[in-house]
């Protein structure tokens, strides 16, 4: 058996105006001028104790993916990250191929800082890139010049790092096919072999959700969006990636193998404020605010908020929900007549890739996966 782990960084330095991630900015955690390193010291200690309940919990088990979210986590010093990291290996150990990323903002991170993070351990670096169009990156409130992404992403070449990801996020007010089209070219430039990207999401009680509603800006229409995913799809087949999730394509032997972790719904452990986790069926959810988890651990307390068992039910849909995303689809078999007649109905339409169906498999065709969230909801109807 072997465990995956999720690490929670909820620190920015200012939010961005779509994002409803667990993530708080030096102001609204009211620290005064402390920089966000010296206010993220007991967060980390927090994170080491954590680190003892879960080996009292979940016994000998190997980590085989390690993923440090956030937030950004690469406001912290590398040093920082190396403690936790450490105790890890420590406690735990760590699977000799262990995939170990973080996430960061480009202009979080400068070649020395690249070069710390691969020399304590990080092998995997995924930056939130999103645009290059200077007006997009505004309307989504990015703190970063596009100028920095090229030389970030080069610096983490040089500093060795395994696998190097960029986001992008496409379908914000204001971008036209075109401005996507040249983040497209411009990401596909650079020395990447993973990318994610991901229409953007309007999220209630944000300052864009906010804004959508008042009508000040507008998104776009379905029809665009399927336009860009299929220039997408084309021009990252053609730079030799693959899909191998609706929002995520890569090199041959450079898929997040911590992602695929979640969708196969893996065990894995969520540390720190608000982090989820989910063992053999059992998921529970941290403390949200990083004050209030570091009180409850440094109380002696649990870190966890609530908890649910879900049913064999409840367990199946969301396996179809997470696995119809992936290229490796799922059997036939697992579905129960009256969904197999739905699917039947979709196959007939062209949304499943005809080879997969023959050999027993569902497996979304270009297509279908731009219906991907219609097949799902009438399948589980
Ligand atoms: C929460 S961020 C954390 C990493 C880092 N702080 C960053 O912004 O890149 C991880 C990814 O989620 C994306 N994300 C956050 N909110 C989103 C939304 N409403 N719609 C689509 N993507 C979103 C971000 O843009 C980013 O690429
Ligand atoms: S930097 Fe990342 S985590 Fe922070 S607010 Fe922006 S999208 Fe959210």
């Amino acid at each position: 058996m072997s465990l995956s782990v999720y690490v929670h960084i909820p620190y920015c330095v200012k939010r961005c105006g779509y994002c409803d991630f667990n993530t708080y900015t030096p102001g609204e955690l009211r620290q005064g001028s402390d920089s966000v390193a010296s206010v993220a010291e007991g967060y980390i200690d927090a994170l080491l104790d954590e680190i003892e309940i879960a080996r009292e919990q979940t016994g000998e088990q190997a980590i085989s993916t390690i993923f440090f979210g956030g937030g950004t986590p690469t406001l912290l010093p590398a040093k920082q990250l190396a403690r936790v990291l450490n105790r890890l290996n420590e406690r735990f150990g760590l699977t000799e191929n262990c995939e170990i990323t973080t996430e960061a903002n480009p202009d979080s991170v400068d070649a020395s800082s690249l070069k710390e993070l691969r020399e304590v351990g990080f092998n995997r670096i995924s930056f939130g890139v999103q645009s290059v169009k200077p007006h997009v990156l505004a309307v989504l409130d990015r703190t970063h010049n596009s100028n920095r992404v090229g030389e970030v992403v080069n610096d983490a070449r040089s500093a060795g790092f395994d696998s190097i990801s960029v986001d992008l996020i496409y379908g914000t007010p204001s971008e036209s096919v075109t401005d996507f089209s040249e983040s497209l070219d411009f990401a596909l430039s650079l020395p990447i072999d993973h990318l994610s990207a991901y229409a953007l999401i309007v999220e209630e009680g944000t300052k864009f959700g906010a804004a959508v509603r008042r009508g000040e800006v507008v998104m776009p229409d379905d029809d665009e969006s399927a336009e860009k995913y299929l220039l997408l799809d084309r021009k990252v087949s053609t730079a030799g990636f693959e899909w191998y999730e609706l929002s995520n394509w890569s090199k041959a032997g450079h898929q997040c193998r911590h992602n695929e972790a979640y969708w196969l719904s893996a065990d894995w452990w969520g540390f720190g404020a608000g982090a989820h986790s989910h063992l053999s069926g059992k998921r529970w959810w941290n403390i949200k605010h990083p004050k209030s988890y570091i009180e409850s651990i440094k109380a002696g307390g649990s870190p966890a908020a609530a908890s649910e068992t879900l049913s064999q039910k409840d367990q199946a849909i969301e396996d179809l929900m997470l696995r119809i995303r992936m290229r490796s689809g799922i059997e036939l078999n697992r579905f129960e007549k009256n969904q197999l007649t739905v699917l039947e109905d979709f196959y007939q339409r062209g949304l499943f890739l005809p080879d997969s169906w023959k050999s027993g498999r569902a497996v979304l065709s270009l297509e279908g996966r731009l219906l991907a969230d219609q097949v799902v909801r009438e399948v589980i109807s």
